[in-house]
């Protein structure tokens, strides 16, 4: 089939990898002109383990297209896929301009029947509104779908590749048949596909991600009360998991979520609710706690210093929301980084992905060392606010070496309580004894 994507970010970007891969010829569109030059020449925009493998793989093959020219592609495509960004407003809610901005073009140009997938996270009765904006400018006949993405970045591919399912949004029985071909190769290998209406699917989305984010901020809470008690998070989420109906999985204490998704999404569910008169109680706690824990280092390093952070030099090991992506989308480090600055702190990090992204942010207000042992020279403590591998089991004789201070503070809980205890450092983690 032939298939166009307009947007080329993450998501646009792994789907239309994916749906050549699945042996689509897909057509990417973007307005970004330096962006899609440098993919036709076989770059890859964003770092994402896997991704660069297939996207070449399928340039080479003639499968994967850029181009800026919507309209041009439009003409060769029955289906279009939407993944362009939702922004949060002001107040909170998803922007929708760009959707139906790009909706508005497909109207104007469209001249046969065109299946228009919404793959963009956007709030429920957004594929009334786009149904809409094009029936205001054509009388040929469409369809729109929904049709959400459920991958998480550094695991992209193997997501998008391999899904838990696929969510169609869709009451036309004719696209609910195209798409049913698009992801035939899914539903060969046992993968199922769940269809049902625009607004179920569009919610479905949304309910996820808050969900897994009510699920981290549950255990965040317990964690922070196992520190009250004395009990061992460790043991806890291990006892919980253990409850199929409970599950292992996103059940780590840590610095808070960040990323561009969890934070937006819940924020942009609250305020959905609140356009209908509902309050959603449980997310609107949920970002409180949230927001909290992001920081609960910095109290602890504050209190260990006697309140006074003036001039320490303080580590900050991985910059990136989480492991295996350069993406620090509301990342926990940059909180905790901008309250010790404010403090009075100096900052030397260390994040071999993410620190280009950083720079455009902080630009010279902190170091930036090229490995994690030499951003701990002269160090007071340590900030662990990433969970990369390479932190995992680190040289504990080489790092107090390095420092002046044998302390850690440990936001991703990277190492076990024995790991630590007989190297001589003061190590405070989430949750666990000191
Ligand atoms: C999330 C969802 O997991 C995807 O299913 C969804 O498609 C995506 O949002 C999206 O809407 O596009 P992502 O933001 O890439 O994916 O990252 P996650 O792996 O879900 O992690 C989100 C945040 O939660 C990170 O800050 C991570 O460190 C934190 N987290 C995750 C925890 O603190 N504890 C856990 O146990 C798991």
């Amino acid at each position: 089939m032939n298939i166009t994507i307009v947007g080329t970010g993450y998501v646009g970007l792994v789907t239309g990898t994916t749906l050549a891969e699945l042996g689509n010829t897909v057509y990417c569109v973007d307005i970004d002109e330096d962006k899609v030059a440098a993919m036709q020449q076989g770059v890859v925009p964003i770092y994402e383990p896997g991704l660069e493998e297939m996207f070449l793989r399928n340039i080479q093959s003639r499968r994967l297209f850029f181009t800026t020219n919507l309209n041009e592609a439009l003409q060769k495509s029955e289906v279009i896929y939407l993944a362009l960004p939702t922004p949060p407003g002001e107040d909170g809610s998803a922007d929708l301009s760009y959707v139906l901005n790009v909706a508005e073009k497909i109207g104007e140009a469209m001249t046969e029947y065109k299946v228009i997938v919404n793959k963009s996270t956007v709030p429920v009765g957004t594929a009334d509104t786009v149904r809409e904006t094009i029936s205001a400018v054509t009388d040929v006949p469409f369809d729109v779908v929904s049709n959400p993405e459920f991958l998480r970045e550094g695991f992209a591919v193997e997501d998008s590749m391999n899904p838990a399912r696929v969510i169609v949004g869709s009451e036309s029985e004719k696209a609910r048949e195209i798409m049913s071909k698009i992801y035939q190769p899914f539903t060969n290998t046992g993968i199922p596909i769940i269809f049902m209406d625009e607004k179920s699917s569009e919610l479905t989305k949304y309910a996820a991600n808050s969900f897994l984010a009510v699920k981290i901020t549950f255990m965040n809470e317990i964690a922070n009360y196992c520190e009250k008690v004395g009990a061992d998070v460790d043991k806890v989420r291990l006892g919980m998991g253990s409850d199929d109906r409970i599950g292992h999985r996103f059940l780590f204490p840590g610095i808070g979520y960040g990323g561009s998704c969890f934070p937006k999404d819940v924020k942009a569910l609250i305020k959905s609710g609140k356009k209908e008169d509902f309050n959603f109680q449980l997310l609107e706690a949920t970002e409180n706690v949230n927001q909290n824990q992001k920081t609960i280092l910095v109290s602890e390093i504050e209190n260990y210093f006697d309140g006074d952070l003036q001039d320490k030099k303080i580590a900050v090991w991985g910059l990136a929301f989480k492991a295996n992506t350069d993406d620090i989308r509301e990342a926990s480090s940059l909180d905790n980084i901008r309250m010790l600055l404010e403090k009075g702190a100096e900052i030397s990090a260390y994040d071999a992905i993410a620190e280009q992204n950083v720079r455009k942010i902080l630009g010279d207000k902190i170091k930036y060392a090229t490995d994690m042992y030499s951003a701990l020279e002269n160090a007071d403590c340590l900030l662990i606010a990433t969970e990369w591998s390479e932190f995992q089991n680190p040289n504990f004789e080489m790092m107090a070496e390095q420092m002046k201070n044998k302390a850690i503070f440990d936001g991703r809980n990277m190492f076990a309580l024995e790991q630590v205890e007989s190297t001589g450092f003061f190590y405070k983690s989430i949750g666990r004894k000191t």
